[in-house]
């Protein structure tokens, strides 16, 4: 089957220009001026920006974590990624104690496939490391898991110490797999949040106060030295303040491999957001937690200048009913960490980036798409509008005017934390593969269409 989306303004990582884009076989053809139909559907992109489909590298579907599971499945949060732009995710195997990577990464696939709606693919978040695990990681990359995911916080369940990502970071290095991490001091969190229950402070606002900035900069600093000693390259996941900014520019400047990702929630919520009545700021609470809005123009200025690299969702979401009210009885520290937004990263980026100044077309393209697809093994198959690619591709309306609300979302949760955020644009129509998924808003895609893609090794 062939498509042609003519009349549009392509936009790549490197600039934006005029063009059709012709598509056969699941790949993009031909992309040049005035292509002729020649028996291939039209769609009409007049307009609209023609970009390469959205990658969000930071997933958590069906993930179990807090004490519950989050109610994101792999089909519906597909769905949910496709409808707002984005045609493949990369989602986080989370080992679970006493499980080998191989199984938790054969557990990940049969959740996934068969299921999922575009394609996808998988990082290992590894909680024990020991000698058996360690030689499992090239087997991963073997399997095209060529990232890995540590966490320096969640003391108790999920954190490890410095010698075992001191550790991964060496495997990594040796094996091809870029190593993730959540940087947030766990140690100072427990402390924190001990003092915290011990004064009777509960309520979700505490979240705030049991993880200050300077926890974020530390464990980002510590990460990037270890990284340093181990000779390897680092990625930073869901930045929240300048205080980890500075440390990655700082390591950036002295010539490390050192890469950042942020999130929109960090872009366009903030510590305001906990204002709410009752026990709804449980709906924010998410680690590293929202900060003060002071922190805005610094990660705008690190997606600026490539010290953040990636704009990531961090999609983890839990119903307020029934998983954030697990805080209710005894407090902050038993609500699920996460939020929502696999749906809502291009709308927010395009909204407070574009239309708000701070990036251009070709920069969100970058941090949306193109930046991820080369970070983890994808480009060019992923990331471009460029013959030989695959045929995911985006129409995107930036003159629409809209509202983000639960009533109207696809994601599978009972609510959003940008709701009644009025956003600049809308995505028109989705390609994946050469397939319309999306055909002038409306979901016209497949269950289990999508496909496991490996990510390729990580080379410096
Ligand atoms: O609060 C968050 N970010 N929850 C998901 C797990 C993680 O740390 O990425
Ligand atoms: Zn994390
Ligand atoms: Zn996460």
């Amino acid at each position: 089957m062939k498509t042609l989306i003519t009349g549009g303004t392509v936009v790549n990582s490197e600039g934006e220009y005029r063009a059709d884009v012709l598509v056969e076989g699941g790949r993009i053809v031909t992309v040049g001026l005035d292509l002729s139909p020649d028996g291939a559907e039209v769609v009409d992109a007049s307009g609209a920006f023609v970009i390469p489909g959205g990658i969000d590298v930071h997933t958590h579907f069906q993930m179990p974590f807090g004490g519950t599971v989050s109610c994101e499945r792999f089909d519906t949060g597909t769905k949910a990624a496709a409808t707002g732009g984005t045609t493949m995710v990369v989602d986080f195997a989370l080992q679970a104690p006493g499980d080998s990577l191989m199984k938790t990464y054969a557990d990940w696939r049969s959740m996934a496939d068969g299921h999922v709606v575009v394609d996808y693919g998988l990082h290992m978040a590894i909680t024990e490391l020991n000698d058996d695990t360690l030689a499992e990681i090239p087997l991963l990359v073997d399997e095209g898991v060529a990232s890995l995911k540590l966490f320096m916080a969640y003391k108790g369940s999920i954190m490890v110490d410095d010698a075992t990502l001191l550790r991964a970071l060496r495997k990594g290095k040796e094996c091809g797999a870029l190593v993730c991490v959540h940087a947030e001091n766990g140690d100072v969190i427990d402390v924190l949040v001990g003092e915290h229950l011990a004064a009777g402070k509960t309520a979700p606002k505490y979240h705030l106060t049991t993880r200050p900035a300077a926890a974020e900069g530390e464990a980002t600093g510590r990460a990037i030295v270890l990284a340093e000693i181990a000779e390897a390259p680092i990625y930073i996941v869901h930045v929240s303040c300048t205080r980890a900014v500075d440390e990655i520019r700082a390591a950036r400047d002295r010539g490390q491999a050192v890469y950042g990702e942020t999130c929109p929630q960090y872009l366009a919520l903030s510590v305001d957001n906990f204002d709410v009545p009752g026990f709804e700021g449980a709906k924010f609470i998410c680690s590293p937690p929202l900060r003060d809005k002071s922190n805005w123009p610094g990660l705008w200025t690190g997606i600026r200048t490539g010290d953040l690299s990636v704009v990531a969702s961090d999609h983890a979401a839990f119903n307020y009913a029934g998983q954030k009210e697990m805080g209710l009885t005894e407090g902050f520290h038993k609500v699920p960490n996460g939020c929502p937004g696999v749906e809502h990263r291009l709308l927010i980026l395009h909204t407070l980036g574009v239309v708000g100044g701070e990036i251009d077309m070709p920069k969100l393209v970058d941090v949306f798409s193109s930046a991820p697809a080369r970070l983890f093994g994808l480009y060019p198959q992923k990331g471009v509008i460029a013959p030989g690619s695959d045929a995911d591709v985006v129409v995107f309306d930036p003159s629409v005017e809209a509202v983000i609300s639960a009533a109207t979302q696809m994601q599978n949760v009972d609510y959003t934390p940008y709701e009644g955020m009025r956003v600049n644009g809308a995505v028109r129509t989705v390609l994946s593969k050469g397939a319309v998924v999306l055909a002038d808003g409306r979901w016209v895609g497949k269950e289990g269409a999508g496909r496991y893609v490996k990510g390729k090794p990580f080379v410096v």
